[in-house]
């Protein structure tokens, strides 16, 4: 293997750019070729690829977003675009992809293996750490700090003025960023869209609240199957009208800033092995960190969601959230 691509897609998130620094300082430092693909499978599409050096991934390591930028691709979709992509690929001699993304990333990638016998190595970028095959995705750390600053600021608030806020976080399918950061900021409710009727028990645990406590925070995920914050507000002010509630959607704020310093260190890891993994050819895997050492998932399996709550931490939540 002489030339190997790096890219990110689908939706950014904190700790990419360590990860596509690491890549190509690894692949540099192996003697490899390495191109940047820019705006996910749309770039390849495109051929929008730059050949990076070590000083083209200098002092980004600490910066949040991707300076290869992201994209969906609806082309790549369309077996036109697949073929389109395979052609500017070849036409630079590359003979290994390392991808930066989510599930959309990994499954494109197994599509595109039907009709291009590329060696794709994948790396878990997405903040709703919603992947088998990893304890944690690339921008999930920092996304749940993010996350957590922003309900502290509204508990001041909240316990000021005694009111009731239901705080609305990402994750359209997955609620590990509410349940994180709604245990960490000590949350009286958090909802997920992996344990259905939690609304329920919420209202019941308001209805049964300590007296003393004025202010509440409730966390919601915005895939949560009562219908994101705006709902479960109406729900609250229905069951209890004497409460003064109040609704904020944190949104994209959770996607931006500059990444933890353990998502730093878990993205170099991975971008590291990532190469490795494709000089020893290996293929459609993604590589992730369990019980903190390097792990292999082959993508099919990566991309199967974990729909089952971890339901130590949700009884532990019901014993805490008081
Ligand atoms: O990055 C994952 C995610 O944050 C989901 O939780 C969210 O629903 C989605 O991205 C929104 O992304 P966009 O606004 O880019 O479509």
């Amino acid at each position: 293997m002489k030339t190997i691509a790096v890219f990110t897609s689908g939706g950014d998130s904190p700790g990419m750019n360590a990860c596509v620094r690491a890549v190509v300082r690894t692949a540099l430092s192996k003697e490899l070729k390495v191109f940047g693909i820019r705006y996910g499978y749309e770039g390849m599409i495109e051929g929008d690829m730059v050949e990076m050096d070590a000083s083209s991934v200098a002092n980004i390591i600490h910066r949040g977003g991707t300076i290869l930028k992201t994209a969906r691709s609806k082309r790549f979709m369309t077996i036109e675009g697949r073929q389109q992509a395979k052609a500017e690929l070849e036409k630079r001699g590359i003979e290994g992809v390392v991808a930066i993304g989510g599930d959309g990333t990994f499954r494109g990638a197994v599509v595109f293996s039907e009709i291009c016998p590329i060696p794709f190595i994948g790396c878990p970028g997405t903040i709703d750490n919603d992947l088998a095959g990893t304890d944690y995705t690339i921008g999930f750390d920092t996304a749940i700090n993010t996350a957590v600053e922003a309900v502290d600021r509204i508990r001041d608030t909240a316990e000021s003025h005694n009111r009731v806020f239901i705080v609305e976080v990402m994750g359209r399918d997955a609620g590990l960023i509410a349940l994180y950061s709604g245990i960490g900021s000590g949350a009286e409710g958090i909802l997920i869209p992996e344990s259905p009727n939690d609304l329920q028990v919420v209202l019941n645990r308001l209805a049964n609240s300590r007296s003393g406590k004025q202010s509440k925070i409730i966390v919601v995920a915005e895939g949560d199957e009562a219908g994101g914050a705006f709902k479960v507000g109406d729900a609250v002010k229905a069951n209890f009208p004497e409460l003064d509630v109040r609704v904020t959607v944190l949104g994209h704020i959770q996607r931006g800033g500059a990444p933890t310093c353990m998502e730093r260190v878990n993205a170099s890891r991975m971008g590291y092995a990532a190469v490795d993994a494709l000089l020893n050819g290996q293929s459609h895997e993604m590589v992730g960190i369990i019980n903190n050492k390097i792990a292999f998932t082959p993508f099919k399996d990566a991309v199967k969601h974990i729909l089952e709550p971890d339901k130590a931490l949700l009884r532990m939540v019901s014993v805490l959230a008081r």
